[in-house]
């Protein structure tokens, strides 16, 4: 996933350019799934250069890729990131892969690959494997937890995988790597 955006860009480019870029993701996905905000990551004014600005992207936040391609997914998509969070005491490096998904009505789906049982990470299924049961998308080697295509839990576990908010700028979709949300 190598979507590329400049990454310094006059306020004058960001606003008639990335500005409308997000705002039509936005409302695809908006329109689509609610799992969708905007806001965290800012542009800032450079130092000592009036017209210039820099994307002020908190650490915790890690590209996923461009909107576009990850829209065009049908099967899903691996992602590895690194990342590094910041708490009030220490930084920490964190790297690991979420797997990016679309629902039935296209929504974006961003799933940790963390088993809701003892914390393996899930696989996906085998063709066979999905022929036995037609919901099955995701499968954990451990002890055989069953998700399907958008983490929900189909089998052996009740609790479905954890997912992150796509959080869009410009052309590309991150995610908050520190706040995953946990299903009810
Ligand atoms: S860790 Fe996944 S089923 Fe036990």
């Amino acid at each position: 996933m190598n979507g590329h955006l400049p990454r310094k860009i006059t306020r004058r480019s960001f606003l008639s350019t990335s500005g409308k870029l997000a705002l039509g993701a936005a409302g695809v996905l908006l329109g689509s799934t609610g799992l969708f905000y905007y806001g965290a990551i800012h542009e800032k004014k450079r130092a000592g250069q009036a017209n210039a600005t820099v994307r002020d992207i908190p650490e915790k936040f890690v590209k996923i890729g461009e909107f576009k391609k990850l829209n065009a997914i049908t099967g899903f998509e691996k992602v590895n990131y690194k990342a590094t969070i910041q708490d009030a005491w220490i930084k920490t490096s964190k790297q690991g892969f979420v797997y990016v998904t679309k629902g039935d009505n296209g929504e974006l789906f961003i799933l940790s690959p963390a088993c809701t049982h003892l914390g393996c990470s899930v696989e996906p299924a085998a063709e066979m494997q999905r022929i036995r049961k037609r919901e099955l998308f995701f499968l954990c080697p451990c002890h055989g937890a069953e998700f399907d295509k958008v983490g929900n839990a189909v089998g052996v576990v009740t609790q479905g995988l954890d997912t992150y908010k796509p959080v869009i700028f410009g052309a590309d979709v991150y995610i908050d790597i520190s706040s995953p949300e946990r299903r009810t």
